[in-house]
């Protein structure tokens, strides 16, 4: 199937920014990329252009997901997804770097390229490469017919619509919630259970709801904005689950506002970072509520001695932090994709406290087609 993509969705629609447009249209977007897939007989989902059966499936020994920025940083989410759901060890790694270390290509491992384009010329250059070693090769993008999907031996299609902020967005969660859908897929053919499989799928359901409600907080995440707005820095800490969410959210800020960001890993700061915590230097904490919130809690414990401020993303008020920015809870495995959300806008109004040009910034270009 594909999505036509109307003149009327490039019309601003009352927003004064695509990007604001586009956060706002997450809701619709997560909605259009489950509809039709799930399949509730055999507690899993369909994916029409896989182009992978289910002996082909259960053959995969690894996954690796290729990708350049933003897409990249969902790749960090999928094979998270993929490794959790479907057991099968999975990790990302930037197309570019894969493609100029001369990489070992091997027939066991299902290589999957990530791009919102579908053009830019390293990833499609990194899948060219692997098709030339005879590995097999999916896609994961958004526009349909892109050079990505047509070198690729199948995939899955994001369905966010059309992306016009150079910053990604809808289409960044949107990919997140298509890497859930394959990592259901894959581990339903392997040996994830019926019944985790419709706890996955009841979770899926109830993003686009909760995706309303985290909107729906948008004030209070503005005023936290510009609270911290004028931050010299800021440091971005998750753990597991938590981590891609804080390289994507420190991506975010320093795109489109230009305030200088850094992610960690949470652990990772004592092993150097915290030489940088100062009131100047607040720190954004993604903590869900899965067992390793008492580390995490720990970890704010470390950044408090040193007078840092915080700002975290939970599922329940900190005490520890300065602010809580709270996101509903699902279920643990699709935390990344709610957490996400809220930094999306943190971002947004911090750009907007600081009078950027928001949808494009200085410097970047949304498709990087050359070299
Ligand atoms: C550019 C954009 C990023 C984007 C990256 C990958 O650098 O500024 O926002 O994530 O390209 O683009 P793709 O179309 O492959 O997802």
């Amino acid at each position: 199937t594909t999505v036509e993509w109307e003149a009327e969705s490039y019309d601003m629609g009352g927003h004064d920014t695509y990007m604001h447009k586009e956060i706002h249209e997450q809701v619709d977007a997560v909605d259009r990329v489950l509809r039709g897939r799930i399949d509730d007989r055999f507690s899993t989902v369909h994916l029409g252009g896989l182009n992978l059966d289910a002996r082909a499936a259960r053959g995969v020994r690894r996954v690796k997901i290729l990708g350049c920025g933003s897409a990249y940083h969902t790749g960090l989410i999928g094979a998270q997804l993929i490794e959790e759901l479907a057991r099968i060890p999975a990790d990302a790694e930037p197309a570019s770097e894969f493609r100029y270390r001369n990489p070992v290509v091997d027939p066991d491992t299902l290589y999957i390229a990530v791009s919102q384009s579908g053009e830019t010329y390293d990833t499609l250059a990194a899948v060219q490469e692997l098709k030339r070693k005879g590995a097999r090769v999916l896609g994961v993008v958004n526009v349909v017919g892109s050079a990505i999907a047509r070198e690729t031996d199948g995939g899955v299609y994001v369905h966010a619509g059309p992306e016009v902020c150079v910053v990604s967005t809808k289409c960044f969660t949107n990919t997140a919630v298509a890497f859930a859908l394959l990592a259901l897929h894959l581990g339903r053919i392997r040996d994830l259970s019926v019944a985790d499989g419709k706890r996955i799928i009841a979770g899926l359901r109830k993003l686009p709801e909760q995706i309303a409600e985290v909107l729906r907080g948008e004030e209070e995440i503005k005023a936290l904005a510009a609270e911290y707005a004028n931050a010299k820095s800021m440091m971005f800490v998750g753990r597991v689950r938590g981590y891609p969410v804080a390289r994507e959210a420190s991506l975010k800020l320093k795109e489109v506002s230009y305030v200088h960001a850094e992610a960690y890993p949470a652990s990772e700061l004592k092993h150097g970072p915290l030489a940088l915590i100062e009131p100047e230097v607040p720190t954004v904490a993604v903590l869900p509520d899965d067992d390793l919130l008492e580390k995490n809690r720990a970890t704010l414990e470390e950044i408090k001695a040193r007078s840092g401020r915080i700002l975290a993303v939970a599922h329940r008020k900190q005490e520890k932090a300065d602010h809580t920015i709270v996101v509903p809870r699902n279920e643990v495995e699709l935390d990344p994709i709610l957490m996400g959300i809220p930094l999306q806008l943190l971002a947004y109004h911090t750009a907007l406290a600081l009078g950027r040009d928001i949808d494009k910034p200085r410097n970047l270009a949304k498709s990087v087609t050359v070299e």
